[in-house]
């Protein structure tokens, strides 16, 4: 059994945005990302602020946005409008989930494509569909499907399921998966499958991102499968200082010795996700300057 070192992994991506940082620079130009945050969510602020963070620590340019929980949909779009119109940013993203009574939908179209660095405008969600590599892929399945390479594993053939069928995650997950160069064989299961544990034990590659906290048991794991959790769930813990721990959407415990390769909560995903941010920015940034 390996378990996967993704902090090793995103160091690597970062190393390689690192150089293109410095290529950009030579060329005048600093890429720029902004963050935009409604409410008060306590798991968004900290994403948020470990975003505009690497951003710092990278030398990119970061503008962090926070409105109030009860900031009006067009105070959001006017946002959205005045970011699409800085050219010191080329990258915009609006944390989700946001408060209920804003329309994500609308505010994801909004953002001028070409700064679309989370790859959830239509226009995106098109591109990744047509295998078209000039648009911007959703970062945690980008992070994932890193992961898995430098890992040494092949998607060729393989049976892959994906449990949790969001825009965010589970459906361009199962875009990239089988895609040509990948070659998967790819079922999408959700909170209405059928039998979903027998589904899971068909998986080659398990990708596990439902949110429901350790809901992947040893049942659903065939012996030698691959297994990456996508699920950064707060449980309640009093023995920490914080009240909670951060577990998967798979049962680590049970479940690790089964596998061939598994990444664990944290260390896992996340720090792909950041990494992989950061790189569609780099990208962004190339966009806007030829
Ligand atoms: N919420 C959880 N993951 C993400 C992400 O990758 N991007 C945004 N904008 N919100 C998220």
């Amino acid at each position: 059994m390996m378990t996967i070192d993704g902090k090793q992994v995103a160091e690597k991506v970062l190393a390689e945005c690192a150089e293109e940082i410095k290529a950009l620079a030579a060329a005048g130009v600093t890429p720029g990302l902004a963050v935009v945050l409604v409410g008060e969510d306590p798991a968004s602020q900290v994403y948020v602020s470990s975003k505009v963070k690497k951003c710092g620590e990278m030398g990119l340019h970061s503008r962090k946005i926070v409105l109030a929980a009860d900031a009006t949909q067009e105070e959001l779009m006017a946002v959205v409008r005045e970011l699409n119109a800085d050219p010191a940013i080329h990258g915009i993203l609006v944390q989700s989930p946001p408060p209920p009574h804003i329309d994500e939908d609308a505010v994801v179209r909004a953002i001028d494509p070409r700064k679309d660095v989370d790859g959830f405008h239509p226009e995106n969600v098109a591109k990744l569909v047509l295998e078209d590599p000039s648009g911007f892929v959703p970062c945690t399945p980008a992070g994932c499907m890193r992961l898995i390479a430098e890992s040494g594993i092949s998607t060729v053939g393989a049976e892959a399921v994906v449990v949790g069928r969001s825009m965010i995650v589970g459906k361009p997950m199962a875009h990239l998966l089988v895609a040509k160069g990948s070659d998967a064989t790819v079922t999408i299961a959700h909170s209405r499958t059928r039998d979903l544990a027998a589904v899971c034990r068909r998986a080659d590659i398990l990708i596990a991102a439902v949110g429901r906290p350790e809901m992947i048991t040893a049942d659903f794991v065939k012996d030698g499968a691959v297994v990456i959790d996508v699920g950064i769930n707060r449980v309640k813990d009093e023995s920490r200082k914080s009240g909670y721990r951060l577990t998967g959407d798979v049962a680590f415990e049970e479940v690790a010795p089964k596998c061939r390769a598994i990444t664990p909560v944290p260390g896992g995903v996340g720090p792909m996700t950041i990494a992989l941010l950061m790189s569609n920015t780099i990208k962004a940034a190339k966009l806007a300057n030829g």
